[in-house]
């Protein structure tokens, strides 16, 4: 089985997806950290982020791999591992404008269908039901209200010692929403097959039995 979920930032997407994975004994793949990988390099770099043509060409003279490294999925560029650079809110506004160009988004494609011909995977992102796994076994489109989702990243920072902006992290959510579903090319939406979890409120806990529940009337409605 495949199992694609999809939804906004801070929907809890990647907590929750790891999670079903383990407990599958699936393999997790995050396709934001290969848009952000991107935007990292782009950012390094100091290419112009207006210039598709510079951007696209920069993905497709370098290397985006995923790497399992003690239990956790690391992102490489070429032989650099940059997990642990590419959560900023720069690269963040940097991904969702890379990853709005038709010509990014085509290798992007490529790669991540490559990585889930495997089989057994748990793939999350924007437009994993809609484009990239279409023919996933399940769908699920992970929500929660813009408020909720702020939070939940603004506790993740002050957990970290930081002193964030709470109205600050919720603007710059708002704007990369608006961004991912108002682009062109395989904008963030809901498939039409995928079912809705509005997880406002929810623990992750609850989400994971809630999906997992999912996938078991999936596979008993194969059998
Ligand atoms: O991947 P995505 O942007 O959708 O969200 P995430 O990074 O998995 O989750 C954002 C934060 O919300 C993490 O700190 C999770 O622990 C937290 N979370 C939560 O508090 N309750 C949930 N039901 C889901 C996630
Ligand atoms: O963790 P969070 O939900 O904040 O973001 P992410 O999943 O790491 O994705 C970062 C950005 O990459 C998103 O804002 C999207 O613009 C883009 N993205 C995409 O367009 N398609 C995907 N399949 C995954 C990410």
């Amino acid at each position: 089985m495949n199992i694609a979920i999809d939804g906004p930032a801070g929907a809890g997407k990647s907590t929750v997806a790891k999670k079903v994975a383990g407990a599958l004994e699936y393999v997790y793949i995050d396709t934001g950290s290969m848009y952000r990988a991107l935007a990292w390099a782009v950012h390094h770099h100091a290419l112009p982020i207006e210039n598709e043509a510079a951007v696209s060409q920069l993905l497709q003279d370098n290397v985006i791999h995923l790497r399992r490294v003690q239990g956790e999925q690391h992102v490489y560029w070429n032989d650099t591992d940059v997990t642990a650079w590419i959560r900023t809110s720069e690269v963040s506004q940097f991904a969702s404008i890379v990853a709005s160009y038709g010509a990014v988004r085509e290798q992007m494609l490529v790669l991540q269908r490559n990585l889930a011909t495997q089989g057994n995977v748990v793939m999350d992102g924007r437009d994993i039901g809609t484009h990239v796994l279409p023919d996933a076994d399940v769908k699920i489109f992970l929500t929660a209200s813009i408020r909720e989702r702020a939070e939940r990243r603004w506790k993740e920072l002050r957990e970290k010692g930081l002193d964030p902006d709470l109205s600050e992290m919720e603007k710059d959510i708002a704007e990369r929403d608006q961004r991912d579903m108002n682009r062109e090319v395989a904008p963030l939406r809901q498939a039409e097959d995928a079912v809705l979890v509005d997880t406002t409120g929810m623990t992750i806990d609850q989400v994971v039995d809630r999906i997992l529940e999912i996938c078991e009337r999936t596979g008993e409605s194969r059998q």
